[in-house]
């Protein structure tokens, strides 16, 4: 059986966003209620803007970690266009969130399917309201989607709208060959890839990174420090440290594919950046951390050379230093010059292709 690309602008034209947001969202980081900020919540809705709709697994625990959200709708029109279902597939969708890419692919699929799952049963409820209301009846399941569902499998397409580190073996099983996977994918450095895979014969799925996103991470794969302090609890003793000096300005690290090619070769560790207030604006300091070693790294405007601390068994300085050389000496390449390759055996993350392997650093024991 073929059938034919769905018509997108027809698709985004006829299922607005509106039915599926809950009255109570965050839009930056600030709340937004339908019954008291109507205009500012129906303009914010129309915008092409992310919106949270669930913090902290929906618990009072006050950490403010965005644990839902409807994404940002031309982000939506790029993952779908990427994923380039036809109209007879049968797509699986991880994280149905809102319902809204659901409503969507429904819409899209006019002789298919779409099967959605959704870790928490109260956004799923909520999303099954809002399908419901506008006469959609896609299959919604609760429960781990780094699972799949292998009752239905295989599937034409898989389409995940959280960030995972490693893309689960079972997915690349249950979608047939010649099949396509999208999803948002990170390391503990730098959370900003959004992967196509192509699945061939031989249950190997392969494929490049498309571009920048930023997507909250599946339930399972959060990392450790995701709700703890990075200093003062990640870092616990900042006056233990060994203090030396370098002369690489941490500047041109923090650019956007400098920062994505460190995190393929040190994935474990993390970083955060904090700059100075006032006169001192310009000033920053970063830490790196594996939840054993850290180091950190001062940088101010008008200095040669820069303060380094280190502390733990780990040189991290030095291994986040060989990371952006080693990166340096082949070129600078963008992370779209980069992809994955997942068989059985795990993943691995390439330049150019599956053979340009990229050489990742120790790992924490
Ligand atoms: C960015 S939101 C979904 C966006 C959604 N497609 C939309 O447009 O509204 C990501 C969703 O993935 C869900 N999620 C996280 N981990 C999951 C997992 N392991 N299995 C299924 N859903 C998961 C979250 O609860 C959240 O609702």
């Amino acid at each position: 059986m073929t059938g034919s690309r769905p018509a997108w602008d027809a698709v985004f034209r006829g299922v607005p966003r509106a039915p599926y947001i809950p009255d109570a969202v965050w839009l930056d980081g600030v709340p937004l209620d339908r019954n008291t900020d109507s205009d500012q919540w129906n303009a914010a809705v129309l915008a092409d803007v992310p919106l949270v709709t669930q913090m902290d697994d929906g618990t009072d625990s006050g950490d403010l970690i965005p644990t839902s959200s409807a994404s940002m709708p031309s982000l939506v029109r790029l993952m779908l266009e990427s994923l380039d279902p036809r109209t007879h597939h049968h797509v699986l969708e991880i994280g149905t969130g809102t319902g809204w890419s659901t409503a969507l692919l429904a819409t899209a699929l006019t002789g298919g399917r779409v099967t959605s799952i959704e870790v928490d049963p109260l956004v799923a409820i909520q999303a099954q309201e809002s399908l419901r209301s506008s006469g959609l009846a896609p299959t919604l399941l609760v429960g781990d989607g780094l699972q799949g569902h292998k009752e239905d499998a295989p599937y034409h397409r898989l389409i995940a709208t959280m960030a995972v580190r490693r893309v689960p073996y079972v997915w690349v099983e249950q979608t047939a060959p010649g099949g396509v996977i999208v999803t948002p994918w990170g390391t503990a450095y730098n959370n900003s890839g959004l992967l196509r895979l192509f699945v061939d014969g031989n249950g190997t799925a392969s494929g490049r990174f498309m571009g920048n996103v930023n997507f909250m991470w599946a339930r399972s794969q959060r990392g450790p420090f995701d709700t703890r302090e990075f200093v003062g609890d990640v870092i616990p003793d900042p006056d233990t440290a060994r203090i030396r000096h370098t002369m690489t300005d941490p500047r041109p690290l923090r650019e956007e594919h400098a920062d994505f090619a460190i995190g393929l070769r040190l994935p474990e560790v993390e970083h955060r950046t904090f700059f100075g207030r006032g006169d001192r604006a310009e000033e920053f300091t970063v830490w790196y951390a594996d939840g054993e070693s850290w180091a950190s790294i001062d940088y101010k405007p008008g200095v040669d050379s820069y303060e380094v601390n280190e502390s733990g068994p780990r040189d991290l300085w030095r291994e986040i230093e060989a990371a952006y050389d080693a990166w340096r000496a082949q070129g600078e390449p963008p992370r779209e010059q980069h992809g994955v390759t997942v068989t059985r055996d795990g993943q691995w993350t390439w330049l150019d292709g599956p053979n340009g392997r990229v050489d990742v650093g120790p790992t924490p024991t």
